[in-house]
């Protein structure tokens, strides 16, 4: 009783009752995030991890456009039942370059975090071409007008140099050779030393098997690398984390 009538003093005094209120929101503030300036590692620095291509980050763009994020997540939770199906949970540092994150917070399809790799460019598509003759239950609209959908280089650049406007580490030699790397990258004939020397472990190839540069090439040589950077086979979580 004792403890309430204090209380009731401070009810009654708003000027009080707000200094006070301040000063416990303060409290729980710094609590919770002054601890994520101390952990050098709130996002772990993990091997592989590099930069989007040009082709990649115009791929993404298109995933960003046609609202593929609205059906599928690209995030990876640490519980066994997602582990077993999708493989490792997703670390932070697998989206450090991501403007803006993919996490979603919809599964209509499945997760994508780590479908680079899982099947074939020609399944890819089949599949965003006609999703229900590959998977006839599928509720997933078809993309088959982004194979017609030609594309070049104009505005890669700026593509490029938009992302490192918000933080992503590309360089003034990445931005000057975006629009010859966004082309090698579906030419496997094309001198790629340089390019993959920029973007180590990129997928040279033609995606959609049609000549020329198409969305569909763009957004294949997204997806086929989602997830596929980091190896798993070395990685080992931080010990302090
Ligand atoms: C209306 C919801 C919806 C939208 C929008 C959608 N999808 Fe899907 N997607 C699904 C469903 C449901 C499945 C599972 C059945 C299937 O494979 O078609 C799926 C499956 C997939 C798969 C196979 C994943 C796996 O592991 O088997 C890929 C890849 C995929 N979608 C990519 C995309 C891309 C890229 C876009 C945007 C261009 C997109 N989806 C838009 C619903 C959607």
């Amino acid at each position: 009783m004792a403890l309430l009538d204090k209380h009731s003093v401070i009810e009654k005094n708003a000027t009080l009752l707000m200094v006070l209120s301040l000063l416990v929101v303060t409290i729980g503030g710094i609590v919770e995030i002054a601890p994520l300036f101390y952990l050098q590692n709130t996002i772990e620095d993990v091997d592989g991890m590099r930069p989007y291509s040009p082709l990649e980050l115009t791929g993404r763009d298109i995933y960003v456009r046609e609202g593929c994020y609205v059906c599928h997540s690209q995030m990876i939770r640490p519980m066994r039942d997602e582990v077993e199906r999708y493989g490792h949970y997703s670390l932070a540092a697998e989206s450090m370059y991501d403007h803006p994150f993919q996490w979603g917070s919809k599964r209509t399809g499945p997760d994508l975090a780590r479908v680079g790799g899982r099947y074939s460019d020609e399944w890819h598509v089949d599949h965003l071409t006609d999703p229900q003759s590959v998977v006839p239950e599928s509720v997933m609209p078809k993309y088959g007008f982004l194979t017609d959908k030609r594309i070049d280089a104009t505005y890669t650049a700026d593509l490029l140099n938009t992302h490192r406007m918000v933080g992503v580490p590309y360089t003034d030699e990445m931005i000057e050779n975006a629009s010859a790397d966004f082309a090698v990258q579906v030419d496997p004939d094309g001198d790629i030393d340089a390019f993959l020397e920029r973007y180590p472990n990129a997928q040279v190839r033609n995606f959609d098997g049609q000549a020329g540069v198409s969305e569909m090439d763009a957004l294949i040589a997204y997806l086929q690398m989602l997830g596929t950077l980091v190896d798993f086979s070395t990685f080992t979580p931080d010990a302090s984390r």
